[in-house]
């Protein structure tokens, strides 16, 4: 059977960083992606073709099974021909993977890392840390107040608050944030031109390889030196249990300890600004919304579970298949790649009414901006948590809140979010 294939402005669409950047014309493509093509091919020069899944149906089906539809045998994110051979020829067993965390394994390796810190991540473990999230939130909010009546406040709020979150709770210290905020944005966020080491827009493969060997190295550095304090000076913090994590029966071998500190580092704080910053953004627009959330005895869940599925902060994964599938009536073969985009399933017609409305009253808010399945997100809890205690604490020391200029995304195809988000404020 001939597979389907997407027009090619919808194929280049997807991987294009700044077609995240800005954002509505790549959702008109994705609409017209879920009504027309929802399980289609996207073939792009340089690329190997890869199955775009927009359906949020087609990516939970794909999601609750990981045996046939595995994140070890490919690049986790869409990457070029090149750029997936040159990190083929720069690591071992020429995986491709230059940093191999929990995301890029499979069964049996995933869960026994998984498991190595899950418990920090669940509810109960997450109220002993509650009331020092809070304190963290309550200087963000003091500098924003005394900074006058107009900040950025993606800049200067939202991109340091989860930061000194996930840093304090894995044991950084304040002073060695400045340096994690950059390589976390530049891991992320290499293919924006105002992100990036150089300041330049990457445009070969090997200069996006060298520029994240380069951050990767900078990341390994400074956690030898952590693990080697941490095995002589137990803590209680997450550093602590990696560095002292068995494995069968074994410290865990160098390059997936480097991966374990680096998937909490980055995968928890870019993604909570995104989204905190997104909820913001919604309550500068709507003066009516923003009077509501702002009495201190509203309930903040809706506003918040609404700004992680309007925002999507991570915007894919990809999967390889391992077997020939049938899914959405088509068939896909093994060897097989997948983009899962939850920017589109988010905006999924059959399963939100009026997606792209801002509806923090949605009965039951089914979005998958977290993932689903065996890789769901391991920090969801704490991303809720810290932005339900960032909202507490602000709003209501504000009496008004609007734009005050025109917001700016990230361009990345991976994870994103507003980069500028100028807003002019009145203290209550
Ligand atoms: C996994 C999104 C916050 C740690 C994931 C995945 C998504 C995601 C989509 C699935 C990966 C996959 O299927 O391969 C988000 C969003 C966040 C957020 C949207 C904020 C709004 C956090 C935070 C942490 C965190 C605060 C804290 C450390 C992780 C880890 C994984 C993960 C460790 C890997 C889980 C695994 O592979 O088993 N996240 N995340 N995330 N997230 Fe988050």
């Amino acid at each position: 059977m001939t597979k389907p294939v997407l027009p090619a402005e919808v194929a280049a669409s997807v991987i294009d960083p700044v077609a995240y950047g800005r954002w509505d014309p790549l959702h008109e493509q994705l609409a017209w992606a879920r009504a027309n093509a929802p399980l289609a091919v996207a073939e792009n020069d340089g690329y190997d073709p890869f199955w775009l899944v927009t359906r949020h149906a087609d990516i939970m089906a794909i999601s609750r099974d990981p045996q046939r539809f595995a994140s070890s045998l490919r690049p986790t994110a869409v990457t070029n021909r090149d750029a997936e051979a040159l990190a083929r020829t720069a690591t071992p067993n020429n995986d491709g993977h230059l940093v191999r965390s929990m995301v890029q394994m499979d069964a049996p390796d995933h869960m026994k890392y998984r498991l190595l810190t899950q418990s920090w991540f669940m509810p109960k473990n997450l109220r002993i840390v509650e009331e020092r999230i809070r304190q963290i939130a309550r200087d963000a909010v003091e500098r924003m107040l005394e900074s006058g009546g107009e900040i950025d406040f993606a800049h200067d709020v939202a991109a340091y608050y989860p930061l000194r979150v996930i840093m304090d709770i894995l044991g950084v210290p304040p002073q060695d944030e400045p340096r994690m905020l950059m390589l976390t944005q530049q891991l992320f966020g290499p293919t924006d031109p105002e992100l990036n080491r150089s300041r330049e827009t990457i445009r070969s493969a090997e200069q996006a390889i060298a520029m994240i060997q380069y951050v990767i190295a900078d990341f390994e550095n400074y956690f030898r030196e952590l693990t080697a304090d941490r095995r002589a000076n137990p803590r209680e913090d997450i550093a602590t249990v990696i560095a002292n994590a068995m494995v069968g029966g074994e410290q865990i071998p160098d390059r997936e300890l480097a991966g374990y500190y680096m998937i909490i580092a980055t995968a928890g704080h870019d993604t909570t600004s995104a989204s905190t910053a997104g909820a913001i953004m919604e309550l500068a627009k709507n003066p009516a919304l923003f009077e509501r959330f702002r009495d201190a005895d509203s309930d903040k869940s809706g506003l918040i579970e609404e700004a992680i599925r309007w925002t999507t902060p991570v915007q894919h994964f990809m999967r390889s298949a391992t077997e020939d599938v049938e899914i959405g009536g088509q068939t896909i073969i093994a060897g097989d790649w997948l983009m899962l985009n939850y920017v589109s399933a988010n905006r999924d017609e059959s399963v939100f009414n009026d997606p792209f409305v801002f509806d923090p009253d949605r009965e039951k808010n089914k979005h998958i901006a977290f993932g689903f399945g065996a890789h769901m997100c391991l920090g969801q809890h704490l991303a809720r948590m810290e932005m339900r205690i960032m909202m507490e604490e602000l709003l209501p020391r504000l009496k008004s809140i609007e734009l005050a200029g025109e917001p700016a995304r990230v361009e990345s195809a991976f994870v994103g979010g507003l980069k500028r988000l100028p807003i002019r404020f009145t203290a209550a």
